[in-house]
């Protein structure tokens, strides 16, 4: 059990000095009491809420978001807008990042979290957690590419990458993509590699976990906890 102002601080973006002032003015509340001492201990059953907004008691915290095209994938930056700019005030708290990488023209499925651990399982090659893109092209994809992506395609700069999978769509232009590893550019790598080009990049999936299709871009939410459920067995299995 914490007290409530360290309690309040991991659970925030907010330093514990401003906490403690709002405890104090009275704009806290357990089980829906106004409390006004800092130093009330919180119970793992209690329900917490600051300035009318409840806060999430967990530990960690693991957010799905549908990422829109010029946002890019860190923490912090100066000079443009990132995903976690992106996310409502009541799912902020300090030490949020995204659990691998999308190009800043990339869209779909991120993963933010503040759980190390977990996002290291995420994108290790070794534990196979596919990521699933649909990639429109510039010119239609061959019948070879299929397979040279399962031989595994060598990228300009004589990486070879892991084998991958293909599958081809009604549309000559569009594919979806299978790849159990995460390196810079990669998927745009591999299609310049045979000849063609990426005009558009969309994340569908983090293994067997799909974009929720009600998230608009920009749009986020908590996983729930039968969809972390999953994410951490494909992990450790
Ligand atoms: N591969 C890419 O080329 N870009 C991404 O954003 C993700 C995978």
């Amino acid at each position: 059990m914490d007290r409530l102002d360290k309690w309040l601080c991991a659970r925030t973006e907010h330093s514990r000095k401003e906490i403690k002032t709002w405890i104090r003015d009275g704009k806290v509340q357990i089980n829906g009491i106004r409390i006004t001492d800092p130093g009330v201990h919180v119970a793992a059953t209690d329900s917490v809420f600051l300035n009318g907004s409840h806060i999430c008691a967990e530990e960690f915290v693991y957010i799905m978001q549908n990422k829109p095209p010029g946002v890019v994938s860190v923490s912090r930056s100066d000079q443009e807008k990132t995903v976690v700019d992106l996310l409502p005030p009541d799912l902020r708290r300090k030490g949020l990042f995204p659990a691998g990488r999308l190009d800043k023209d990339t869209t779909g499925f991120v993963l933010i979290t503040d759980d190390g651990e977990f996002a290291h399982r995420i994108l290790s090659p070794r534990r196979h957690v596919t990521k699933t893109y649909t990639a429109v092209l510039r010119d239609p994809a061959g019948s070879a590419y299929r397979e040279a992506f399962q031989r595994g395609i060598s990228l300009a700069d004589g990486t070879v990458c892991l084998a991958a999978d293909l599958e081809y769509t009604d549309d000559p232009c569009i594919v979806r993509v299978f790849l159990r590893e995460g390196r810079y550019h990669q998927v745009r790598r591999m299609f310049a590699a045979l000849g063609n080009q990426v005009i558009a990049l969309h994340r569908d999936a983090i293994g067997g976990l799909q974009l929720d299709a009600s998230l608009l871009p920009g749009e986020s939410r908590p996983l729930t906890m039968e969809e972390l459920s999953q994410i951490t067995n494909e992990q450790l299995s």
